[in-house]
């Protein structure tokens, strides 16, 4: 175990190689001391117990990182209730098997979810809607929290590279915000060498408008930018509300050794978009079209973006509930920095500023600024409680700070295990936060778990925010990787708990055992299949080698927990239905010869017995026996 003292190497050498080292290797791995007294674990044990039946207090929606799922989890027991399917195929729900899911997926078997946003209303949490972007693949999914599934994945997002610094909602989900962290040539698939970086290469940010009443998202407008890494986001709200805030790094529009050649300057920016403004721009005309998208060059439509400068190599940047303060982290730096929204407009307004970059104003830091906080080392994101703390999460201090808005001092500070990310508290990014609990998302576990091999996973834990001081009061680990997170009052969602038989608009719905057929009409061949306990009807299906089958299968079942899955071997196929699911399966009969299918998912005594047979006629047909029977198949194969 490494055991590093930040103090000997303050004291011999820079603060930012001692910085750059403790990054490097991951900072110090200082053991918290375990809860001290027998008082502190029995007040723990409490505090987090949910007795057999009982319910958790709040919903933890973890995002996945490049595992594409989401996470889902109770407050405050941490435990791990299910896991939703996103960016990547997941046999155990059967995601990515069926053709509603396989086409929404679009070819993709992976995507890096990130930033999870929880729909709002006047900047509080609705429950109806999660959203979350793909970093790699610049996606972003809708997850309709009726009943936990993905519902919609838009992108690529033209002209974005590298979505990191998304999604995140305005405060009436009016947009889901998007941006590039890896500025590239314009539009996608142009080619210009790497010594044009400074010049030729386009960052972007912009905004998915989502439908109010079904959550549809579809690009709205998108800002060219200069070729910084834009990295995250947050949407501004009461004072702020209008405004949307991104941190940049690397304003030194480097290439090659990042860590060194993009850590040159003092401050990076913050980038400010007023989108009220650019809405105005895009109804005035203000735009070109790439790519099929409206854009937005700020030289043309001055007013819709700004840049403040920030701490460097800046990291979260986090709007208070109020609105008022807008709180940017430099990752190399010591400080947080809370700018103020009315001395922003008032830079814009008397034209404050310092310099440009491309033609995008910098507004002028003293004039910005409220107050920088020292809140210790490598500080990364801010959360916000219901008394109006801050809580700020110190990656290489491995650390975090609770501080208080407005008099800025730093109150309190508790270590964590170890090197801390983001960090989510109760409703903690709206403008209501709930306070009690919060949660921070270790990279790194260090062994404090059964050993797993090498391959460890990431440590949550449970902080009691309710005192004057932090509590540590659980850990618990999850899989790769989760960025973000966040927090819900279970009772704001009302998930269904079954398909209503009214509810389902499939047109190859059928719900009665005597529906079912199979239909051929040239090479397709379709059947309407049923799943109920304990059998599929049909249960043999025949076709010819070469077919196109389409199985449209419904759970019949209205009855709460009764899933049936359908697996085919040989076939590559593995589908799940919900009570009064409809789902498609389609594919091409390629290989001769009997192939079972069998329900997978364990729905009654008779659950083994729940089985068929996909018969495929080979090509010729000399080979095998031929059996006439009077089933629809035959009937219309024949
Ligand atoms: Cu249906 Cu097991």
């Amino acid at each position: 175990m490494r055991k590093r003292s930040h103090l000997k190497m303050l004291i011999g050498g820079s603060l930012l190689a001692a910085l750059i080292l403790s990054l490097m290797f991951g900072g110090c791995a200082r053991k918290p001391k375990r809860l001290a007294q027998a008082g502190d674990v029995t007040e723990a044990a409490v505090s987090t117990y949910v007795a057999p039946g009982d319910m958790d207090e709040y919903y933890l929606f973890y995002s996945g990182g490049h595992s594409g799922n989401v996470y889902v989890a109770g407050v405050p027991s941490m435990r791990h209730i299910t896991t939703i399917p996103v960016f990547t195929p997941y046999p155990g729900v059967g995601y990515g098997f069926d053709k509603q899911t396989k086409d929404m997926l679009g070819g993709y078997t992976w995507g890096d979810a990130h930033h999870t946003a929880l729909s709002e209303t006047n900047g509080d949490y609705d429950g109806r809607w999660l959203f979350i972007n793909d970093n790699a693949n610049n996606r972003v999914a809708r997850i309709d929290l009726r009943d936990f599934k993905t519902k919609q994945i838009i992108g690529p997002i033209p002209n974005v590279s590298g979505n990191h610094g998304s999604s995140f909602v305005t405060p009436n989900t009016e947009y889901v915000l998007v941006a590039s962290r890896f500025s590239i040539p314009l539009p996608r698939h142009t080619y210009a060498p790497i010594e044009q970086y400074a010049t030729i290469y386009k960052g972007v940010v912009g905004a998915l408008a989502v439908d109010p009443k079904t959550g549809q998202m579809s690009v709205a407008w998108e800002i060219l930018m200069p070729p910084f890494n834009y990295d995250l986001g947050d949407a501004g709200k009461g004072a702020s509300g209008g405004w949307a805030f991104w941190t940049c790094y690397n304003s030194e529009r480097a290439t090659g050794k990042l860590e060194v050649t993009s850590t040159q300057r003092d401050r990076d920016y913050i980038a400010a978009v007023n989108w009220k403004n650019a809405e105005q721009a895009i109804k005035s005309g203000k735009f070109k079209t790439m790519d099929g998208v409206k854009v937005i060059d700020p030289k043309e439509a001055p007013g819709v973006v700004y840049l403040m400068p920030c701490s460097k190599s800046p990291h979260g940047v986090d709007v208070s509930p109020d609105g008022k303060y807008i709180i940017g982290s430099g990752k190399l730096q010591s400080i947080t920095t809370a700018f103020n929204i009315e001395k922003i407009q008032n830079a814009v307004q008397t034209k404050n500023f310092t310099g440009d970059e491309d033609g995008i104003p910098v507004l002028k830091y003293e004039a910005i600024k409220d107050a920088e906080i020292n809140v210790g080392l490598g500080p990364l994101h801010t959360q916000f409680d219901d008394q109006g703390y801050a809580y700020t999460s110190l990656f290489v201090e491995s650390a975090i700070a609770k501080w208080k808005l407005g008099t800025w001092e730093v109150v309190d500070k508790i270590p964590v295990a170890y090197n801390i990310g983001h960090l989510t508290a109760a409703e903690g990014d709206t403008m209501h936060p709930k306070g009690k609990y919060l949660v921070a998302l270790n990279k790194l576990s260090h062994g404090r778990h059964l050993s797993v091999g090498p391959s460890q996973p990431e440590s949550s834990q449970l902080i009691n925010i309710s005192g004057e001081k932090m509590k540590l009061i659980y850990d618990a680990f999850t899989e790769p990787e989760p960025h973000y997170a966040q927090m819900i009052l279970a009772s704001k969602l009302k998930p269904i708990e079954v398909y209503a038989k009214e509810d389902n608009k499939d047109p190859n719905a059928i719900w009665d055992v005597k529906d079912t057929k199979v239909e051929r009409s040239g090479n397709n061949v379709k059947v309407k299949m049923t799943a109920v306990r304990s059998s599929f009807e049909p249960n043999k299906v025949e076709v010819n080698q070469g077919d196109h089958v389409t199985i449209y299968l419904t759970n019949i079942e209205q009855t709460t927990d009764e899933l049936h899955g359908f697996g085919l071997a040989d076939y590559d196929i593995n589908v799940v239905v919900d009570p009064g699911e409809t789902k498609t399966i389609d594919f091409v009969a390629n290989k001769p010869g009997v192939f079972p299918y069998y329900c997978t998912n364990f729905c009654s005594a008779l659950h083994q017995e729940m089985q068929g047979y996909l018969l495929v006629k080979p090509k010729g047909g000399a080979s095998v026996a031929r059996a006439k029977t009077a089933s629809p198949a035959a009937g219309g194969a024949e």
